[in-house]
């Protein structure tokens, strides 16, 4: 093969073989094909898509570029132990990984969870529990399978192992304007999730002005098109479609996620933080063959809350040391009196990173206690001058940056509105 005839095929709306595509990708892994060239392919990839059968077997070719776990002989107390995973298209304040993995736990499913940090404004589930004093992402492949069986939980950072040429080519995607692109998108999430290695999958598929698909067209498309690669690769998948409109909860940064996950194991927490975690808890459940299981009582009793505390502790982590804080503070206020018809997710996400919780490349550190705190939700009444959004940061100078990205993320509307008392639950959820 050769890369140019590979690009000109897909640049003039062609089809690629299975040939062409393990050739291709596999030299990009190994180097012989440029990144130059690789990038013209993504953005003819973009820009004319790829069907069914090539999406599959580019999958395929990512998941064959590096090691593929296996936890199908895992076993406790000699029987065999169901694997299930959830994965986000990525939202702002979604933390819901946090208290579901040890959610599902509780019941004697083994939830190995392979993340990635974040990059731009959602922020990454890796970057949220390093928060916690003590608490490590790095672990054998060993001591993975040891805690899933000792404890059923587990938040590790992905290996360079599996899927090393998604790791390649999502960066490439990154500075190339080729991140936007379904086969693109769907071929990247599952070739790490088939690489893992799990029995059963979860997809939270997120819309709105917070997720990479802005419309429920797009979403469902990305949903269904992840759906068929995990069918086609003996991983039972299904979706959710969630909205991604205004951020999950109350927060949105590394340690104040991490403070609300802990409010929902014990039992509180935000209402639509609940909500999405049971919703998501029922189908992990039920795919592991626990329909009949009851979640919320392993939220109410405690149980959730003991698999956490083992989670963290079983990876360095101490449970009760107490969350960073940020050095300072800023207060946004309501600009005016009526029902919050709108609070932005994206712009509360770009706030968040500005303040130092997410990071612009790669290489760069983020602050642990840096974030946004939402004081009212879309639904509720807020008065003329009462606090609407805590700024924090370590680096001050970043205030008026946050503040920027804020400028158009309110909406109130004057007069009496629903309260939050009578509010329609936020989720806007359906199965694919
Ligand atoms: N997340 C991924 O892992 N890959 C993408 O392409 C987009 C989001």
């Amino acid at each position: 093969f050769d890369a140019v005839d590979v690009i000109r095929t897909k640049r003039d709306g062609g089809r690629l073989s299975d040939a062409a595509i393990d050739w291709v990708i596999d030299a990009y892994t190994r180097g012989t094909v440029a990144d130059e060239q690789m990038s013209a392919l993504a953005m003819a990839i973009l820009l004319n898509g790829m069907d069914r059968a090539e999406i599959a077997r580019w999958t395929a070719a990512m998941v064959a570029s590096g090691e593929r776990l296996d936890f199908s002989d895992l076993r406790r107390d000699g029987r065999p132990l169901p694997t299930v995973d959830k994965h986000s298209t990525g939202g702002v304040g979604d933390k819901i990984t946090l208290p579901l993995g040890p959610l599902v736990a509780a019941f004697g499913v083994a939830v190995p969870q392979l993340s990635g940090r974040g990059l731009g404004h959602t922020g990454g589930t890796l970057d949220k529990l390093e928060a916690i004093p003590g608490w490590r992402a790095g672990m054998s492949n060993d001591a993975l399978r040891a805690q899933l069986r000792d404890v059923g939980a587990v938040v590790a950072a992905a290996g360079s192992g599996l899927a090393p040429a998604d790791a390649k080519l999502y960066a490439l995607r990154d500075v190339t304007g080729t991140v936007e692109a379904i086969p693109l998108i769907a071929s990247s999430i599952m070739s790490k999730k088939i690489a893992e290695g799990t029995g059963a999958l979860v997809l939270d598929v997120k819309v709105g002005s917070g997720a990479f698909m802005k419309t429920v067209d797009d979403a469902r498309e990305l949903a269904r098109t992840m759906v068929d690669l995990g069918a086609d690769a003996g991983t039972r998948t299904v979706a959710l479609l969630t909205d991604m409109d205004t951020p999950l909860g109350l927060t949105a940064g590394n340690a104040l996620e991490v403070a609300e996950a802990v409010e929902v194991l014990a039992g509180g927490g935000p209402s639509d933080v609940v909500e999405l975690t049971l919703a998501l808890a029922r189908e992990m459940l039920d795919a592991a063959g626990l329909p009949d299981a009851d979640p919320a009582a392993a939220l109410a009793d405690g149980r959730a809350m003991d698999v956490w505390r083992r989670m963290i502790a079983g990876q360095g982590g101490d449970p009760d040391a107490p969350l960073p804080v940020a050095a300072e503070t800023d207060t946004v206020l309501a600009p005016a009196t009526g029902v919050l018809t709108g609070l932005d997710a994206l712009a509360v996400g770009v706030a968040a990173w500005r303040l130092g919780a997410g990071r612009a490349r790669k290489e760069d550190p983020v602050q642990a206690g840096a974030g946004v705190t939402l004081h009212a939700k879309p639904g509720d009444r807020v008065t003329a001058g009462q606090p609407l959004l805590t700024l924090h940061t370590d680096t001050p100078d970043a205030f008026g940056r946050a503040r920027e990205a804020l400028a158009d993320a309110v909406a109130i509307e004057a007069g009496d509105g629903p309260t939050s008392g009578d509010r329609e639950p936020g989720l806007d959820r359906s199965i694919v």
